[in-house]
């Protein structure tokens, strides 16, 4: 039976799963790397560390016919052309050291025509500032340049001219960057002006599911190349506009299907991205819109001490922090969609004499599902269309009382796969497609329905959580 590799390589770790022609995933092993984090707002990975873990997973897989790989969007790399080696750290998507360059731009009213280009608001969750970055601050970037040898791309770049020796990205991740054309599907020569960052650095731009090369070590194909939220998107088999997916990692991302135009008006803090392109297909595009801290605000309130713990069963028996009056904004990086503003802050609100630690963590799970409710809320106003389904992936999948919070919250049924990883499942299924090998659409076999069971007081929480996230808005204005 013919057979891929899927490698989920994310912000905190890889994974490497076998797939079968027939969808079956088996665990081949998982890696995780280094948070460097050097300074308040600095994130980094070491390129070769994640590299490295990529080549020992692949090696233990096995024999198979082709390579498909995710990536972890908006993270950065610079190397050398002729060796290969990064001559810095990767910048990851969650770095705010380029905070500045971005707010500059926007005082000097450049958003708009960067909008009208890329679909995004200046930020630097995007890569382009970062990419920048190197030029700025490391000398050999730009004797690199002037000698014709400098290469900047998004991580899946480096991994890709190191394991085959084929400098390209895929419209997705390059959709990430804010210097792509969202209409043309190519680098946009104005925005990488306004950037500064200079276009023959860059890597080509190639559809999603298609060609990527082969492993030099093997000569295996390297057939698919994507953002993991993409490679979710797909794994979720969504088929219509106003199905939702929200993947829960590091943040929470939800993306919607929005067909073959780049709606670059979507409104409402919403935004256009790529969802997948097929070698000679059309582009599919996608609206999207992040939280950006939700599995790293319950890192992060766990690691106040024993008593924050979220997975102690006596603070899911206990009654909701919300009941209580006791709430958390997860904006412990800022407010991604739909306000963008990164100078916001995460806050506890609703203390007394009478708040423990617990209710606070408990606030902490019940923030993420009322910023996750605000999301589709937001694809609501964009799109003029109620949400028709909404499924979830990622590690609070597995949470059974945060999905049955978070339905409570929406109002209607939430899906959860029992393959909780769909990222990898995503990237099984493009093999899969390109290759001729699914079968009929398996609708919703391998989900179960989180059906709503309101206590009635949901609507009112989430005035009073909306209530404290413009407060945040506010603050950050002062
Ligand atoms: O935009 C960043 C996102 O794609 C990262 O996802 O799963 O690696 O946290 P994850």
């Amino acid at each position: 039976m013919k057979t891929c590799l899927a490698i989920d390589q994310g912000t905190t770790g890889t994974k490497a799963y076998r797939i079968g022609a027939d969808g079956r995933m088996e665990l081949v092993g998982r890696r995780t790397h280094r948070q460097i984090l050097p300074a308040p707002g600095w994130v980094e990975h070491d390129a070769e560390e994640i590299l490295r873990h990529i080549e020992e997973l692949i090696a233990d897989a096995g024999p198979v016919n082709a390579v498909t790989l995710a990536n972890q969007g908006e993270t950065v790399v610079a190397w050398d052309a002729r060796t290969g080696t990064p001559i810095g750290p990767a910048i990851v998507w969650q770095d705010t050291r380029t905070r500045d360059v971005v707010t500059r731009m926007k005082d000097e009213g450049l958003e708009p025509e960067v909008m009208a280009r890329s679909g995004l608001p200046l930020d630097c969750y995007f890569s382009a500032s970062r990419l920048r970055w190197y030029l700025d601050h490391v000398p050999q970037a730009r004797d690199l340049h002037a000698q014709g040898w400098l290469r900047l791309g998004t991580s899946d770049a480096f991994f890709l001219d190191r394991l085959c020796g084929v400098f390209a990205t895929d419209i997705t991740t390059a959709s990430r960057t804010s210097l792509m054309n969202l209409r043309t599907g190519e680098w946009d020569e104005t925005l990488c002006r306004l950037f500064g960052v200079p276009v023959d650095c860059l890597p080509a731009i190639r559809p999603t599911v298609g060609d990527f090369g082969q492993l030099r070590a093997s000569g295996v194909p390297v057939r698919v190349s994507v953002v993991d939220q993409q490679a979710a998107l797909y794994g979720h088999g969504l088929q219509k506009p106003g199905d939702v997916k929200i993947t829960f990692g590091t943040g929470a991302f939800a993306l919607a299907l929005a067909g073959t135009e780049a709606c670059l008006e979507a409104g409402a803090g919403i935004l256009p991205t790529v969802a997948w392109q097929f070698a000679g297909q059309p582009a599919i595009y996608a609206l999207e819109g992040g939280v950006l801290t939700a599995g790293a605000a319950v890192n992060w309130v766990e690691g106040l001490g024993p008593a924050f713990s979220c997975a102690d069963p006596a603070l899911l028996a206990a009654s909701s922090a919300a009941e209580k009056g006791v709430f958390f904004l997860p904006a412990l990086q800022g407010l991604g969609c739909p306000w963008w503003e990164r100078e916001a802050r995460g806050s506890w609100a609703g203390l007394g004499l009478d708040t423990r630690p617990q209710d606070m963590a408990r606030a902490v799970l019940e923030g993420i599902a009322f910023r996750s409710v605000q999301l589709v809320q937001a694809f609501v106003s964009a799109t003029g269309q109620a949400a028709s389904r909404v499924s979830v992936d990622g590690g609070l999948a597995n949470n059974a009382w945060f999905t049955q919070f978070l339905a409570n919250c929406l109002g209607m049924p939430v899906h959860v796969p029992e393959q909780v990883d769909v990222t990898a499942a995503g990237l099984g299924r493009f093999w899969r497609e390109s290759e001729g090998l699914m079968q009929a659409d398996t609708g919703d076999a391998g989900w179960s329905v989180v059906s709503p069971r309101p206590v009635g007081k949901e609507a009112r929480w989430q005035g009073r959580f909306d209530h404290l996230t413009r407060q945040a808005v506010e603050w950050a204005a002062k």
